[in-house]
């Protein structure tokens, strides 16, 4: 709206203004639709790599704990697994693009997941006056792990239960629970799972609104080398069928799956979001058209 009160400058300083009252007024049925759900958010990539990126996560997270929604975090290790095996001289094996993980390197993993980025990620959301607990998937036996079948990657596993009876109290009493991707086997062998699994399983057990994927890509994408042939919505059966069809492959094609099983048993959305934008969080859950793919049970 016009005001002819208004010179140029101001009026376009009143349309700025006008623009962010609509985007915030936007949140207004999303807070009321979220409160006392919980959103499991995948921490990981880029958004875990960059200072300022991991701040405006973290604010993203306290501002949905403030609000009343609550928040759980699911993080891998980043970079800096790496960087302490090159420090402590051991050297990464891959196979198959993945690493391989003996027991030296699982050493090496826990005390990073677990004593490092854990602690950071929980200092940095409580600095901002939200309360976050730091867990492992050991911890209170929230997730069990088992190995993978053939063994080919040393103490790689999957997730083989989830009991999240330990985070119902942290839950209800407020606190932002952020646990990290390493689990234990029933004979207390520690091993390391792929954390977009663990926080798809645990999203599932925890029956929540929400399973957020933080991730280095746009989202979905219709053709792969076109940003603008980005996938907004997206029903359960037709994120299978672009599977099949190999428009979702690489490595997109196992972050579908976990969405794709996550909706199988009752999480009510699954988003892919584009971790490298500053804040994408927010935009994705309070505003009307998002900012990545959102994977439905039904269209
Ligand atoms: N903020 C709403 C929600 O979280 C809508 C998000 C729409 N996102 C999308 N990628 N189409 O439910």
């Amino acid at each position: 709206m016009i005001n002819p009160q208004l010179n140029k400058s101001e009026t376009k300083k009143s349309e700025d203004e006008s623009l962010r009252v609509s985007v915030l007024s936007e949140a207004l049925p999303y807070i009321q639709r979220f409160i006392g759900r919980r959103i499991v958010v995948k921490y990981g990539g880029a958004a875990m790599a960059h200072k300022e990126l991991q701040e405006a996560v973290f604010r993203d997270i306290a501002l949905l704990s403030s609000v009343g929604v609550q928040p759980v975090v699911v993080h891998g290790g980043g970079p800096e697994i790496n960087q302490w095996l090159k420090r402590l001289g051991i050297t990464p094996e891959f196979r198959e693009g993945l690493r391989v993980t003996d027991e030296k390197t699982m050493d090496v993993v826990e005390m990073v997941l677990d004593g490092r980025v854990n602690k950071q990620i929980v200092n940095g959301i409580n600095k901002l006056g939200a309360q976050a607990i730091g867990l492992s998937g050991m911890d209170g036996g929230l997730v069990r792990a088992r190995p993978w079948a053939n063994g080919s990657h040393g103490l790689v596993g999957d997730v083989a239960s989830v009991n999240p009876d330990v985070l119902e109290p942290l839950l209800s009493k407020g606190y932002v629970p952020v646990i990290s991707s390493v689990a234990a086997t029933i004979d207390g062998t520690s091993y390391n799972i792929n954390a977009d699994t663990v926080a798809g399983e645990l999203a599932a057990a925890l029956q929540a609104e929400k399973l957020i994927l933080l991730t280095d890509t746009p989202g979905i994408l219709r053709n792969k080398e076109d940003s603008s042939s980005l996938i907004r919505k997206l029903p359960l059966s037709e994120a299978r069928q672009l599977i099949k069809e190999g428009i979702v492959d690489g490595g997109m094609t196992p972050k579908t799956n976990c969405c794709i099983r996550a909706l199988a048993q009752g999480v009510a959305a699954a988003h892919i979001i584009d971790g490298r934008i500053s804040h994408s969080l927010l935009l994705e859950v309070f505003t009307d058209s998002g900012i990545g793919t959102m994977v439905v049970a039904r269209g």
